[in-house]
């Protein structure tokens, strides 16, 4: 019999995947994801020896950089946002690498030296022509960066892979996605263009499917029978000052609803997969939002507002009309929920309500199952006076964790009952913490592992669902204005209140 080193055995899960010979050319590098996301990514990659030897890191700009001024910002954010320890032996090698490319989006020339310079570093550093482009720029410039790159050749597979990663957002509306769409494809074939959303890099979203499919207990009363609602909650603490360029005009339901809540969504609806090959995945969420609406009538079923002044915490804080570059007139909400329903046999009836909001009590994300109250209560009214609702909460940040709610007795000799939580905590179960978003999802890119990305169809499928509430939006009106530091506007309340529910506090 021959031993096999477990090391080098292909089939051993534990073996960490390490990218192969390849490079990362960034577009956007003086943005702010770049600075606070990108960068510290790849650094903490390096850090976990994930990159190949050769790996190499080009940034394209207008600054007159050098590659050390380049090298140097790099270096500066990967201080200041790794999240794992900086180390001066992984900076030097990762730095030997690090090249910039000073050039602009329109001018064929800057094109052709970056095409250059991807030339030599691979003669020099061994990248094999392997590129991924990343996009983390304004997507009115995607269609001239796509198109340059198909005419300086560095979109051509046949010198090594070459894949684009795209950034959100991926149109304002439906029409305006499948444009895009369609600019993207005709340079880049769908298996090698990658749409960022940093949800699904995500530890706690990944759970969800264990906790469905690697499950008995679950199973059993996840859909209609026993579940009476979902709830999805995004909500920040933060409010927009600085990022008017990027938000103003867009608002929140583009901003997180039609991405991060709808894949949420879609990822707890679906159906199991036949297994977890990125296909197979992506056809069960296809499924899912294929079958997805908004509930009718829509001014009653969604509800947006805008922050107005007030406190956060202990900070005095200004409303969205008074943060630096919003217009004193703009319309845009800051805050969104819908409602939506699944035409299926597994949820028929069960509304999703979907929120989230800039300037809220606190930042929290996480996906309640409400369940039915149990059909007859043996007991008095009296005691069962805190009694709610059943509840599993899957608490996607910032205490990653699991949360399941039911009644229990109070202790003493008569029979009340009250709620309790029963929880799951990622920082007590598990010594090791989670990696960043980005990095799991710049290393999937490298390795050409598609399950994380929402595919040109997902995308499609959840304007579709969006664009009706939009609509109606449009048609005019403020949104409601809400105070700061609070759970958001009276109507948001309302639109549950009509059946009867009410929100969560988290
Ligand atoms: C982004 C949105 O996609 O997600 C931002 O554009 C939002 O508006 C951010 O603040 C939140 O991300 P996270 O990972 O901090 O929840």
């Amino acid at each position: 019999m021959t031993w096999t080193n477990p090391l080098r055995d292909p089939r051993d899960r534990r073996l960490p995947r390490i990218a192969g010979p390849s490079s990362l050319v960034i577009f956007g590098v003086t943005g702010d994801l770049s600075r606070r996301k990108l960068m510290p990514a790849v650094y903490d990659l390096a850090n976990r020896g994930l990159l190949p030897p050769g790996f190499s890191l080009v940034g394209f700009g207008r600054r007159p950089w050098t590659d050390e001024d380049f090298a140097a910002t790099v270096r500066e954010a990967a201080k200041a946002h790794s999240r794992t320890e900086f180390r001066d032996d992984v900076w030097e090698r990762l730095a030997e690498g690090i090249r910039f490319v000073q050039g602009a989006f329109d001018d064929d020339d800057s094109f052709d030296r970056l095409s250059a310079a991807l030339a030599d570093l691979d003669a020099e550093r061994g990248t094999g022509g392997n590129t991924a482009f990343y996009l983390s720029i304004p997507p009115d410039a995607f269609p001239t960066v796509c198109e340059q790159l198909k005419r300086s050749g560095l979109a051509d597979q046949s010198e090594g892979w070459r894949r684009v990663v795209i950034e959100k957002p991926f149109g304002h509306d439906l029409e305006s996605a499948q444009k895009l769409n369609a600019v993207v494809n005709d340079v880049f074939a769908e298996d090698s263009v990658f749409r960022i959303d940093h949800y699904l890099g995500k530890e706690t979203v990944q759970n969800i499917l264990a906790l469905r499919f690697a499950n008995q207990l679950f199973e059993p009363t996840w859909n209609s029978h026993y579940v009476d609602s979902v709830q999805i909650t995004m909500a920040e603490d933060i409010g927009l000052g600085g990022r008017a360029g990027y938000y103003d005009g867009i608002g929140a339901a583009r901003d997180v609803i039609q991405n991060h809540l709808l894949q949420l969504m879609a990822l707890v609806a679906m159906e199991e997969p036949t297994s977890f090959h990125p296909a197979e995945l992506q056809a069960e969420k296809i499924k899912v939002l294929s079958a997805t609406s908004p509930v009718e009538p829509l001014a009653e079923t969604s509800a947006r507002g805008q922050y107005g002044p007030g406190w956060q915490g202990s900070e005095k804080v200004v409303g969205l009309l008074q943060e630096e570059g919003f217009s004193e007139t703009s319309t845009t909400e800051t805050y969104a929920a819908i409602t939506v329903e699944i035409a299926s046999r597994r949820w028929a009836g069960v509304p999703f309500y979907l929120r989230t909001g800039k300037r809220l009590g606190r930042r929290v994300t996480e996906i309640a199952l409400m369940f039915k109250r149990a059909p007859h209560l043996p007991f008095d009214d009296t005691m069962t006076e805190e009694l709610g609702q059943n509840a599993l909460v899957i608490r996607v940040q910032p205490d990653e964790g699991v949360t399941l709610r039911f009644g229990s007795k109070v202790p003493g000799s008569s029979m009340e009952v009250r709620d309790v939580n029963m929880d799951f905590s990622y920082g007590e179960a598990f010594t090791v913490s989670s990696p960043e978003a980005y990095e799991r999802l710049i290393l999937d890119v490298l390795l050409g592992e598609p399950s994380l990305f929402p595919v040109n169809a997902e995308v499609e499928l959840s304007w579709k669902i969006l664009d009706p509430v939009l609509a109606l939006w449009a048609e005019g009106g403020r949104p409601e204005e809400y105070e700061s530091g609070s759970w958001g506007p009276a109507s948001a309340d309302a639109m549950l209140a009509r059946t009867g529910r009410t929100w969560r506090r988290p």
